[in-house]
């Protein structure tokens, strides 16, 4: 990581625990509701999918408020992405499952929800284990277009959400409005620093 020390930096990084936290102390105090186990695949597939938007908003809000230093934290909100998303998939496995890998294996491919979950997770693990300074170099030019697999993931990850919604569409179709919003933005960037070398070429 292009690490940039700044007083930001640790306030951001405890700040990112904040929800872990939250649940923690909920479970705790028993307060996740008459299901508990639904209650927690939804609160860290939640943040998961959160981090994953704000990862998406730190290019448009570097490019409006033009702080470089804002790369740093995209680096660090796609690996708090991939912590959540990380402890969603082993609260499937252990509170859900049990570690029963054949089960695990018939849910899966039973549910079709779940393949969209998987391949989201895919990608985010693959960015997450490929984020260093070290895999940047080593990967040259196909790090940036690794790391544009994050669209896939994010989209991945709204189709995972609606397809195994049980009630209130408010909250998916407002992610998805963030998610069209941040992907539009950066076809619009793509599109005008393309028009230039098509017009020269
Ligand atoms: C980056 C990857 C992933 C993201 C961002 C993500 C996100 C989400 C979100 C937003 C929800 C709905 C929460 C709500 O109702 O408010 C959810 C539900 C769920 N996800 Fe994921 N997910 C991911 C990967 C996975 C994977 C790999 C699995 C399993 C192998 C999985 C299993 C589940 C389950 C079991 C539910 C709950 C369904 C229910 O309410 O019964 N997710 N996920």
């Amino acid at each position: 990581m292009n690490f940039r020390f700044n007083w930001i930096w640790p306030f951001t990084i405890a700040g990112c625990l904040i929800p872990l936290l939250w649940l923690v102390f909920d479970i705790a105090y028993d307060n996740l509701g008459s299901n508990p186990i639904q209650a927690l695949h939804i609160r860290l597939g939640d943040w998961a999918l959160r981090f994953l938007c704000i990862t998406l908003a730190v290019t448009p809000i570097q490019t409006f408020t033009k702080w470089r230093g804002m790369s740093d934290y995209r680096q660090l909100f796609g690996l708090y992405a991939f912590f959540y998303a990380s402890l969603h998939v082993l609260g499937y496995l252990l509170a859900d499952h049990y570690l029963e890998w054949q089960v695990i294996g018939i849910d899966i491919i039973e549910s079709s929800y779940i393949w969209f979950g998987v391949l989201a997770y895919f990608i985010v693990f693959l960015l997450a284990m490929t984020t260093s300074k070290w895999a940047k170099k080593r990967l040259g030019k196909s790090w940036k277009k690794l790391h544009r697999f994050i669209y896939i993931a994010v989209c991945a990850a709204i189709i995972h959400y609606f397809w195994q919604l049980k009630g209130n569409l408010a909250e998916p179709l407002f992610y998805l409005l963030v998610i069209f919003f941040l992907l539009g933005f950066r076809a619009l960037t793509w599109l005008k620093n393309r028009q230039p070398n098509e017009n020269t070429g």
